[in-house]
């Protein structure tokens, strides 16, 4: 049940069993963490009891842009970036640089907010990195990612003058013919592979050794004293990453001291290395259930361990580099649907059909991913009932949430699924042939929008129909 907090309003947050709706502001929402909440931060009720986000009402959206609709809130997304600048100024003793992850949901306005916070970027792709630069992220704060660049990708990254990572010795031969014509070296960092398991989900542990990512451990002395004989090459720094929505903290502290290891190394050989990547991965609230730390904790715990291994080394501090991608984005997102049609499987389950559904989050079919939701005009209502929330493709699998108590609904509610700003919309597709939703942007109770949604004719745009087929009337 929701309940009225200090300001008036009812505030909607964590603590509650997943089939409940969620629990009152008292169970502990994190105000300087977002993503150890279920919903947004602005998450209110209004007067009648419905609910708003970034001051705008929730069901005012769904009939002003349509459903699915993806809603962003400003306030949490700069709320996230803050705790990581601020946290890294608190606990790290050299300079520190927090980059978003842009794979967690890349468009112009979130490049743009992002950059306006103080915060650098990841890009994997060039579409990630055209989207950045033009969002106003300076290039100085962009690095380039990529398990197999093409040659056209590390073209762009190079005239555009980002930071680039090396996976691979296929990216340096690929390098090596490009980055000569630029006019100053190619600053760029290593990636390997840290051989570091962790709990999660095996598609998205990146840092055990049979991974597709990053240079062998093995092979690292070799591609450093490869690259002393590469003028057109500056190595500033090493990467590595070991996964995403990690809620343990050892595995981190284990990658500071196998990085150190390589930076000692990297430096021995005379390589500049100012810069050390830590990679992302730090986990979300995405039912009560999950209990991921705080911001400050990880960036603490990181810094802490980072300094601790340099200083045992005798290293000289790098510059500290992560790269969290969900935690920034995440809970400051939600999904809009609309309820559509019932079947009532008699003695088995009752299946509510929204607008949307795999297509717009491939997270539940792709790795079992759990959410929470709740109707947008009676979040606080007696959920009497229990239901499996469908999606509207032709696929089984396309069940968005399964065990879902719910008060009684009918077709046209507005239903809200929390947490959904990362990983949603930029692994969405056009399965079925349906058009993306489009996405706004809420803050003090206005509203921008930032992705159109598709038209059919968008789907339509870049088929074409071979002359000889002729026109199917
Ligand atoms: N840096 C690198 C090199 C990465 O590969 C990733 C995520 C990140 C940073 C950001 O990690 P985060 O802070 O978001 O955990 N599609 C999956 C997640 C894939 C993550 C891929 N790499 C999902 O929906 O759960």
């Amino acid at each position: 049940m929701a309940s009225v907090g200090a300001g008036g309003a009812a505030v909607i947050n964590e603590g509650s069993p997943q089939a409940q709706a969620p629990a009152p502001f008292e169970a502990g929402r994190d105000l300087r963490s977002p993503n150890r909440n279920l919903a947004p931060i602005t998450a209110a009720l209004d007067g009648e009891g419905r609910l708003q986000v970034g001051g705008c009402g929730l069901s005012d959206l769904a009939r002003t842009y349509g459903t699915p609709l993806y809603v962003l809130d400003e306030a949490t997304l700069r709320t996230t970036c803050r705790a990581y600048r601020e946290a890294l100024r608190e606990h790290y003793r050299g300079d520190a640089l927090a980059l978003y992850a842009s794979k967690a949901n890349s468009s112009l306005a979130i490049s743009a907010l992002v950059a306006s916070e103080g915060l650098g970027l990841d890009a994997v792709s060039a579409g990630e990195l055209l989207t950045a630069l033009q969002g106003g992220m300076p290039a100085d704060r962009i690095v380039f990612h990529g398990n197999n660049k093409s040659a056209e990708e590390l073209q762009l990254a190079v005239e555009a003058g980002v930071t680039v990572v090396a996976d691979n010795w296929h990216d340096l031969d690929l390098l090596a013919a490009i980055a000569p014509a630029a006019q100053a070296p190619v600053r760029l960092m290593l990636r390997f592979t840290p051989g570091i398991e962790c709990h999660t989900h095996e598609y998205i542990r990146t840092g055990h050794l049979d991974s597709k990512f990053g240079f062998d451990p093995d092979q690292l002395e070799a591609v450093l004293r490869h690259l002393l004989g590469c003028a057109w090459a500056r190595v500033i720094g090493l990467h590595a990453h070991i996964g995403s929505q990690i809620f343990e903290i050892q595995p981190h502290r284990d990658l500071a001291a196998v990085m150190a290891d390589a930076l000692a190394l990297a430096r021995s050989l005379g390589h500049p290395c100012t810069d050390l990547n830590v990679g992302g991965g730090l986990g979300i609230r995405y039912v009560a259930s999950d209990d991921p730390p705080s911001i400050q904790t990880w960036v603490q715990q990181v810094a802490e361990s980072v300094m601790a291994a340099c200083d045992q080394r005798s290293l000289a501090l790098p510059r500290l580099l992560c790269e969290p991608g969900r935690s920034l984005v995440a809970t400051a997102g939600i999904t809009l649907y609309s309820l559509g049609s019932r079947k009532e499987v008699p003695g088995v389950r009752t299946y509510l059909s929204v607008d949307g559904g795999m297509s717009d989050n491939p997270r539940p079919i792709t790795y079992q991913s759990l959410y929470t939701a709740l109707l947008a005009d009676r979040p606080s209502a007696d959920a009497s009932e229990t239901v499996t929330l469908a999606g509207k493709h032709c696929e089984s699998g396309d069940v968005l949430l399964k065990e879902l108590a719910l008060p009684p609904s009918s077709s046209g509610d507005v239903l809200v699924v929390l947490a959904t700003g990362a990983y949603n919309a930029a692994m969405s597709s056009n399965y079925n042939r349906i058009p993306r939703p489009a996405a706004v942007l809420v803050q003090d109770g206005h509203a921008d929008l930032i992705q159109r949604r598709e038209q059919p004719e968008d789907l339509l745009r870049l088929d074409v129909l071979p002359e000889r087929l002729g026109r199917v009337r």
